[in-house]
């Protein structure tokens, strides 16, 4: 497999922490040498799966035909995936959320990709003061990395930033971020 990422970028505001975050993330990994595929979930048409239990039935991840094929095309050759996503009452912006719940073809009995054994990173940004704001969202990610059989290789969860600007201004947070990308 190729040393690739695929970065989904959940939050619709463009250049707002998540995706600055997510930005010296890549800087790192690209550093590490990996080839990043970024993806802005939020510019997609992505519905949300409506239980057909058709998957694979047109010898395509999905019977729905939209923009989710992009988010399956970046997927299927990623060695890390990345879940880019602002908290959203305590959980995951409605995009994100349609992106796994998509993700269903690869673990349906039909399936014809194995992605089991890949890597997942998690990156948030919250205003909450508090840490234990991320709870929920981190157990989502858990429990979702260990339904898929994926290895979790970092997560980066940044309370206290409420303004579209305000991770730009935090050289920590953005080493942080930079140094889980080249650690990879
Ligand atoms: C609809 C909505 C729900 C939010 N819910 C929470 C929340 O539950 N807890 C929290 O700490 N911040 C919450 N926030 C604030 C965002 O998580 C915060 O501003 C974050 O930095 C946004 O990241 P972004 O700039 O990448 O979009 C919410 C913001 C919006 C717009």
């Amino acid at each position: 497999m190729s040393r690739k990422i695929t970065v989904l970028l959940g939050s619709p505001r463009r250049n707002g922490n998540t995706e600055t975050l997510a930005a010296s993330f890549s800087d790192g990994a690209s550093k590490a040498g990996y080839n990043i595929s970024t993806l802005r979930i939020p510019g997609l048409k992505i519905g949300g799966c409506i239980d057909c239990r058709r998957c694979w039935m047109n010898n395509a991840h999905c019977f729905l035909n939209d923009d989710m094929k992009d988010i399956y095309a970046a997927i299927d050759d990623a060695e890390v995936i990345t879940f880019v996503s602002p908290l959203y009452f305590y959980s995951w912006s409605a995009q994100i959320k349609s992106v796994w719940d998509r993700l269903l073809p690869y673990f349906s009995p039909k399936s014809k990709n194995d992605v089991r054994g890949r890597r997942a990173v998690l990156i948030s940004a919250a205003a909450d003061n508090d840490a234990s704001c991320f709870d929920g969202l981190k157990k989502s990610f858990e429990l979702a990395c260990n339904f898929a059989g994926w290895k979790i290789a970092g997560e980066i969860l940044i309370h206290g930033l409420h303004e579209a600007g305000a991770a730009s201004k935090k050289q920590e947070y953005l080493e942080t971020s930079f140094e889980t990308g080249r650690n990879l």
